[in-house]
């Protein structure tokens, strides 16, 4: 040992250290373009943790190793559980200047092991993953691909960006991406193709990959090839990264090549608590719908958020079996930047324009000036592909801010607001409408108050864990029957001015009480109610 690895107890400590040397030295644009944002010791002991014994012979793979901090947690935590006797090591990194760190760390790791008779065998590429490993979406790995290496365990914390469909990485990967790839699902769907039969994964990402249609390939590939047993959530927002300004919404998963039929969900508050989390579990098909295309996972922090999940399943349709649909407003600023009036005295045919800040929660606000927002487009026969009838829709904003309490915000738009033939929905903002149809008051009012409803939110929630709110995740949002729809919104429009807590009395009364539903149909009596 040298002196300064004598300072250690764990190689882990040793790489945590050096890696808070390192990022502490580096610019912030360096580790924003490789996504280099180092895990604590304590996360890394918790990931390192879930691993489960295999044979005295294993093979882990690192992908994105840093200094290597999870694999040297992983082999403390294996050696706790067992007996080992040989150990070979993978690790892929591009950037030059860390892998001379790493290869300190190594050293100090292989000294450590050989030290109880372990042996270590090490190989670090210095190359970019992706690339590497091109060959696992050849279709002879269905019949044993020689060129492919497999791994006992597979450890990361992966680089978080967005890479451009044309980038070569995404290129090859192709089965799985659509649209803008994030650059960790490739590092999930690669992995996940390189484990061994009984071989298990353990990664730290970002939970964007359980909902939405950019991660659809992407789910569908992942969720063929391992089954998730694993996920700890935290609760708090705040730096899951020691020293580095990373507010995500994290999530560490441990799947397995072998089928499971339960999944075990940890929640802490942040990485300080790790070592006293709250325990759940759940079977598999209750957090994913595999009978669905979307392959959604949905990601309950507590039992009322499981209870939620429960209630939409048992709700059988969606907005589009009621001959309802969603779609985003066809307004691009930037590229409709000449068709934007903010001044009538121009004495041209406009119409009204609807922008994100029109929206507030049950309240369509117009005109409200913001900015330099311009309130009106020009109606003419030019721009007419991006206007819409003026007829009645629900607007939802695509877009929440952090401060803002609930994901959904949206509100009732009736055609009778504005006197215009057409009007311009600004892209930011989702509308719900019934093509080559209107949708009736009771309707419009029945699905506002649904999608600003305090139950909404929560179901949205436990399956989109960032501030988007995107069209094809609310298509496949269950929906009570239509009846029900329209019976929230018949009271609603006969309440005046109905208060937040009202909306909420009246949707539980009318979903969940089943009495109430009778007796409101009998004497189809719809005035005013309290709060129950
Ligand atoms: C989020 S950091 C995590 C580092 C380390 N695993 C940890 O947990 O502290 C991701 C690492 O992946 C590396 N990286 C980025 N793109 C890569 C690629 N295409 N192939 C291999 N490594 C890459 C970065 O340089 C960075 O060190």
């Amino acid at each position: 040992m040298t002196k300064t690895e004598l300072k250690y107890r764990f190689p882990s400590e040793y790489a945590e250290k050096i890696g808070f040397e390192y990022s502490n030295s580096t610019s912030n644009e360096h580790k924003k373009e490789s996504g280099q944002f180092f895990t604590s010791k304590e996360i890394s002991d918790f990931m390192g943790n879930l691993a489960q014994p295999k044979s005295d012979k294993i093979s882990i793979l690192d992908p994105g190793c840093g200094t290597a901090i999870l694999s040297c947690s992983l082999i403390e935590k294996l050696i706790e559980k067992y007996s080992i006797q040989e150990i070979n090591l993978s690790l892929f990194e591009t950037d030059k200047i860390i892998i001379e760190e790493t290869e300190k760390v190594i050293s100090f790791l292989k000294r450590w092991l050989l030290e109880m008779g372990i042996k270590l065998n090490v190989k670090i590429e210095q190359t970019d993953f992706i690339l590497f490993n091109s060959d696992v979406f050849s279709n002879n790995i269905l019949f044993g691909n020689d060129a492919v290496q497999e791994y006992d365990y597979i450890i990361s914390n992966p680089p978080y960006f967005k890479i451009s469909k044309s980038d070569n990485r995404a290129q090859v990967a192709k089965e799985l991406v659509y649209g803008q790839p994030n650059i960790y699902s490739l590092f999930m769907g690669i992995s996940a193709k390189l484990l061994k039969p009984n071989g298990e994964l353990i990664f730290i990402t970002p939970r964007s990959f359980a909902a939405g249609n950019y991660f659809k390939a992407f789910r569908n590939s992942f969720f063929r090839n391992v089954s998730i047993s694993n996920i700890h959530i935290f609760e708090s927002r705040k730096k899951m990264f020691k020293n580095d300004n990373v507010l995500q919404e994290n999530i560490i998963i441990r799947a397995t090549k072998e089928k499971t039929s339960t999944i075990n969900i940890t929640v802490t508050e942040c990485a300080k608590d790790l070592n006293k989390p709250q325990k759940y579990n759940y079977k598999t098909e209750e957090l994913i719908d595999s009978n669905s295309k979307e392959n959604i996972l949905f990601i309950p922090s507590n039992s009322m958020e499981a209870n939620t999940i429960n209630v939409f399943r048992q709700w059988q349709n969606t907005l589009n079996d009621y001959n309802i649909q969603i779609s985003t407003g066809p307004v691009v600023a930037f590229r409709c930047n000449g068709f934007l009036i903010s001044d009538l005295a121009l004495k041209v045919s406009v119409a009204p324009l609807v922008w994100l800040h029109n929206i507030k929660e049950m309240e369509f606000v117009y005109p409200l000036k913001k900015g330099i927002k311009q309130s009106y487009i020009l109606d003419s026969e030019e721009s007419r592909k991006v206007l819409l009838k003026n007829k009645n829709y629900v607007l939802i904003r695509r877009f929440s801010s952090k401060d803002d309490k609930s994901r959904l915000v949206c509100c009732p738009y009736f055609a009778s607001y504005l006197k215009y033939k057409r009007i311009g929905i600004e892209n930011h903002i989702n509308y719900v409408y019934r093509p080559n149809g209107e949708l009736s008051e009771e309707e419009i009012w029945g699905i506002s108050a649904l999608f600003s409803s305090k139950l909404f939110d929560t179901y949205f929630r436990t399956f989109n864990g960032n501030t988007q709110v995107g069209a094809s995740e609310l298509k496949q949002i269950n929906m009570p029957p239509l009846e029900r729809i329209i019976m929230i919104g018949k009271i609603l429009k006969s309440t005046f001015k109905p208060t937040k807590i009202e909306i909420e009395n009246i949707i539980n009364n009318v979903l969940f009480e089943t009495a109430y539903v009778k007796n409101r149909r009998s004497t189809n009596n719809f005035e005013r109610v309290g709060t129950a």
